[in-house]
């Protein structure tokens, strides 16, 4: 791996970004690189070349640059503006067709600078991680200090996600690759592993014999208006459960690593993929729950809004909610189960991972509710330990859960930075530690697959629930079938 020739400083690098004019640049990269260039985190000859169909200029890209990226972040210095949009620089590039004029334009621009660190990243679809990775080989632009950054989708199954990797694989090492998930550079998750190992209280206790369950919920407010092309045939099992939620899953459940080192924390992750339960067959019915948003309450059901590709079957059997009882196979959480919950136009936007401990053994006091750890990702980071609590008052002791809070935004005054930020962060150091190994992507296909594959073969469609609730009554069952219920009242 290249190594910074002063550690002190952050590396020189280019950063060539396919898809730099789309969205995800646009409203994403570009904002974090500007942040990390505003906190002096960019050495000053680092560049951002945006590569797209476009024909723009590099004049053209700063104007686009400087007319959609301004009002998303704070402007305090024009002059800092004014050189960050200095590094931006535009090659149109003719995908797949004959005109080479593009990669050569790039080759140039990039010639004499083979000392510094190349980074490729791919905003672009899945389809095209292949094709311009031979593009990059033949023009002759793979450095040994050169790295690619894969955005998700990484596939739409275990197969095509092993075509992926081959692909990409043929020219780049494994070490060069960083696959993206953005749900890891969340400070909360970061703080998962700081909570779990640099405290000594929890981890005696993080085990079946404390816990009595788990539950990892990304709810959204939005809806899917102008994505249909993409989400009828995503749906929410690939679009989050296959990346973030499992993600979290292994963050919670992995063991303590040896060290944190690039390779240790991922080799606990994959194991913990490996040890979950497969979901097969007739299993599928009782252990998932898929559900898609009707109109309700004047917001749109998903076959009502807008979009630029017509109503199919696959549209109508896609879920947009999608309720999981996962189960992870081993001797610190056998019959401990993990509810996994994501759906869109939900009543609130509340990503977070709840540790319901088990009761206290003999209760001296009546109306105590279990100990409950939170931690939340959004709306604002921050963790919570719900416990029990006397109420002010003379006469009977009565209890209240009440939670001890920590708010990363009020506790450090220093700014929270996007998830994004911190990812561009190390893939400019090169520390691929937050960046998903080939053997974890595949292992989380490898669970998913058996799933969408009863999904499929079963003729009902998705269970309607009302947009804007919290989604289909089987969801509710799910847990309801052993006493538990969903973390969503008022305290959630
Ligand atoms: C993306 C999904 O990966 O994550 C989107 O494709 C989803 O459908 C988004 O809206 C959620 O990210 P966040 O950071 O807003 O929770």
């Amino acid at each position: 791996m290249p190594t910074n020739p002063d550690p002190g400083q952050p590396h020189t690098a280019d950063l060539v970004v396919f898809g730099g004019t789309g969205d995800l640049s646009m409203r994403k990269l570009i904002p974090a690189l500007y942040h990390t260039d505003r906190d002096g985190r960019l050495s000053p000859e680092t560049r951002v070349i945006a590569m797209s169909r476009g024909g723009l200029t590099d004049a053209d890209f700063r104007g686009k640059v400087d007319a959609e990226v301004r009002d998303q972040v704070p402007i305090d210095d024009p002059e800092l503006w004014r050189r960050f949009l200095g590094r931006l620089h535009h090659v149109s590039v003719d995908v797949g067709g004959e005109d080479r004029s593009g990669w050569k334009a790039l080759a140039e621009l990039l010639a004499g600078h083979e000392d510094r660190d190349r980074v490729y990243y791919l905003a672009s679809p899945p389809r095209t991680f292949g094709p311009f990775c031979r593009e990059l080989q033949e023009a002759g632009l793979v450095t040994p200090r050169s790295r690619v950054v894969l955005e998700k989708p990484l596939g739409h199954d275990l197969v095509s996600a092993q075509g992926i990797n081959d692909e990409v694989g043929a020219i780049f090492d494994e070490r060069q690759i960083f696959r993206i998930d953005h749900y890891l550079g969340k400070e909360t998750v970061q703080n998962l592993l700081v909570l779990r190992f640099a405290n000594a209280f929890l981890e005696p206790i993080w085990n079946s014999l404390w816990i009595d369950h788990v539950q990892i919920t990304a709810a959204e407010t939005v809806g899917t208006p102008g994505r249909r092309g993409y989400y009828d045939h995503a749906g929410a099992l690939r679009d989050m459960v296959q990346n973030h939620l499992l993600q979290l899953l292994t963050l919670t459940a992995m063991e303590p690593p040896a060290r944190n080192d690039r390779e240790s924390i991922r080799d606990e992750k994959v194991k913990v993929l490996q040890a979950l339960r497969p979901i097969t067959g007739g299993e599928v019915d009782r252990f998932t729950v898929r559900g898609q948003y009707v109109a309700a309450d004047g917001m749109p059901g998903y076959l009502d809004e807008p979009a630029s590709t017509p109503t199919t079957e696959a549209s109508r059997r896609v879920e947009t909610f999608t309720a999981i009882r996962a189960e992870i196979k081993n001797w610190r959480w056998a019959g401990v189960p993990f509810y996994l919950r994501t759906g869109k136009r939900m009543p609130y936007r509340r990503s977070e991972i709840v540790v319901q401990f088990k009761d206290v053994p003999h209760s001296i006091f009546p109306g105590g509710s279990p100990n409950r750890l939170v931690l939340r990702l959004q709306p604002e980071d921050g963790i919570e330990l719900h416990i029990m609590a006397k109420e002010p008052g003379a006469g009977e002791i009565s209890l209240k859960p009440v939670p001890m809070a920590l708010s990363f935004g009020k506790t450090f005054t220093t700014r929270v930075p996007e998830a994004y930020e911190r990812l561009l962060t190390d893939v400019l150091a090169g520390n691929p530690t937050l960046f998903m190994r080939r053997d974890e992507v595949e292992a989380a296909w490898r669970w998913i697959d058996p799933i969408l594959a009863a999904w499929k073969a079963d003729p009902a469609l998705p269970e309607p629930y009302p947009a804007g609730s919290t989604g289909p009554a089987a969801a509710h069952e799910l847990l309801g079938r052993s006493g538990r219920t969903w973390h969503d009242g008022e305290d959630a």
